[in-house]
């Protein structure tokens, strides 16, 4: 039977909380000392507490670049990472815009985890039974956390690599019972555009306030769903001349040359161009190597003193640095270092990157690395590893997508795909064209509305 919508936030709330009144903020805030009160919905937003931004700003001890590497930090969102606020926003959009309430249908969230993290809190906050669709070879902080959001788990044989096995079963199983089920198909489904274009944007240009010369020179991330990388269209729009730099793992390198190998970096290289990618507007593409990602989480996380005996980084900052990054941070990281170096830029400069979570989904990663170790690494390896990861992050392996007609060819790889799940090859074809991006992005100014509409009044 039908139940009322649990109120959630518009995406111009998520963009900007202040807009909520500030009586009702402070009761948002202080729901976050217990996750399971649904006024944590109001939460997903990158400004925590306050009105900034959570962010940090890397030390040149351990880049090695000029450059301002600015990181966003999106492990205080709900569910402790940010991949929240693309499920909500498409849950939202199916409530305000399809009529969907709670407990009539069941919720797929097609994941290799974050996502179905989010997924399941969400429908946990807001009354749905949820089902995770995710690969069985995942880091196992992921199912335990699903498990704790009441999410039930469908799972499909493989790893990272393997996403399009559970693409393959979403559609199988679940698109095609619409009556039954509703999916927050996130590799195709444009809320997550509009939320990283809207939020995460918004959110990447005011961190930079005050940093350099205040500007975006470049934004880095890695794909996996892709969604974050609408980030860059924010950002271009403000800034025409920034650069919008995709991340790979080298052993599985789908976009850079077809690559379909098994990798490390979970949450990325999902072995796909997906559908709700702006290839177009994607600059440069770089392959970052899947062991260096877990090499460096580890020194972050086991290496502070290294950093500052060995490496000069300031106590106080390399403190800061202990918990926040697992390996698809460290990829996004070193991808901005290489982009800072490709680029040339300088102390004036700050190139944006994101950590999606942070290391508390990955302790059994760094368990893994000890066992192919032959035990915890001593301080001298630590001192190796961060000098080859982070200083030495070299310049090869890159590709300039606006030549020799590689955004044509990963256009061509979307539609080969995307055609096979039902997806006409007219409407790929729009893709191409930055009007088809803007017009989605503009849509948000009509279905703000209906979501404060269908809510009601604030709780
Ligand atoms: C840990 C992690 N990093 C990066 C990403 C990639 O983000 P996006 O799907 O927005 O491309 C994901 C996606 O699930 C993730 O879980």
């Amino acid at each position: 039977m039908s139940r009322a919508i649990v109120p959630g936030p518009t995406y111009a709330e998520m963009r900007n909380p202040m807009l909520l009144p500030a009586a009702f903020r402070q009761r948002v805030i202080a729901a976050r000392a217990d996750e399971t009160n649904p006024l944590n919905l109001f939460n997903i937003n990158w400004k925590n507490t306050g009105e900034e931004v959570e962010k940090i700003v890397l030390p040149k001890e351990l880049t090695g670049v000029q450059a301002n590497i600015v990181v966003l930090s999106g492990r205080n969102f709900p569910s402790g990472s940010m991949k929240v606020g693309p499920a909500y926003a498409t849950l939202a959009e199916h409530e305000a815009l399809e009529g969907l309430r709670p407990g009539d249908r069941i919720v797929i969230g097609p994941s290799t985890g974050n996502f179905g993290i989010g997924t399941a809190y969400v429908s946990m906050l807001k009354g749905y039974k949820a089902i995770v669709v995710m690969p069985d070879n995942m880091s196992k902080e992921r199912y335990e956390r699903i498990r704790k959001y009441k999410g039930e788990l469908d799972l499909t044989p493989g790893t990272e690599s393997d996403v399009i096995l559970t693409l393959e079963r979403t559609h199988s199983e679940y698109v095609s019972k619409p009556d039954k089920y509703v999916t927050l198909a996130q590799f195709e489904l444009l809320p997550n555009y509009r939320f990283h274009r809207h939020v995460t944007g918004k959110a990447a240009l005011d961190a930079v306030k005050g940093i350099g010369n205040g500007r975006i020179a470049a934004f880095a991330s890695a794909p996996g769903s892709a969604g974050t990388l609408a980030a860059g269209d924010a950002i271009k729009a403000v800034y025409p001349e920034a650069k919008i730099v995709a991340l790979e793992p080298r052993e599985c390198s789908t976009l850079y040359n077809g690559g379909q190998g098994q990798h490390r970096i979970e949450g990325i290289g999902d072995k796909m161009v997906t559908l709700i990618h702006n290839v177009f507007n994607t600059d440069l593409l770089m392959l970052i190597h899947d062991e260096d990602t877990v090499r460096g989480m580890e020194v972050i996380q086991s290496g502070t003193h290294v950093l500052v005996d060995r490496l000069g980084v300031p106590s106080d900052v390399a403190c800061q640095l202990y918990g926040k990054f697992g390996p698809s941070c460290i990829c996004n990281i070193i991808g901005a270092i290489k982009t800072a170096k490709y680029l040339g830029l300088g102390p004036e400069d700050n190139v944006v990157t994101i950590a999606t979570d942070s290391y508390d989904r990955y302790p059994s990663v760094s368990e893994a690395l000890y066992e192919r170790n032959g035990g915890k690494p001593t301080d001298d390896q630590l001192e190796m590893w961060a000098k080859s990861v982070f200083l030495g992050a070299t310049l090869g392996e890159i590709i300039d997508l606006n030549t020799g007609g590689h955004h044509e060819r990963l256009q061509q790889m979307k539609l080969d795909l995307w055609t096979k799940f039902g997806y006409s090859p007219d409407f790929i074809q729009r893709m191409a064209d930055q009007e088809f991006w803007d017009a989605e992005y503009e849509k948000i100014k009509e279905i703000d509305p209906l979501i404060a509409e269908a809510r009601g009044s604030l709780p």
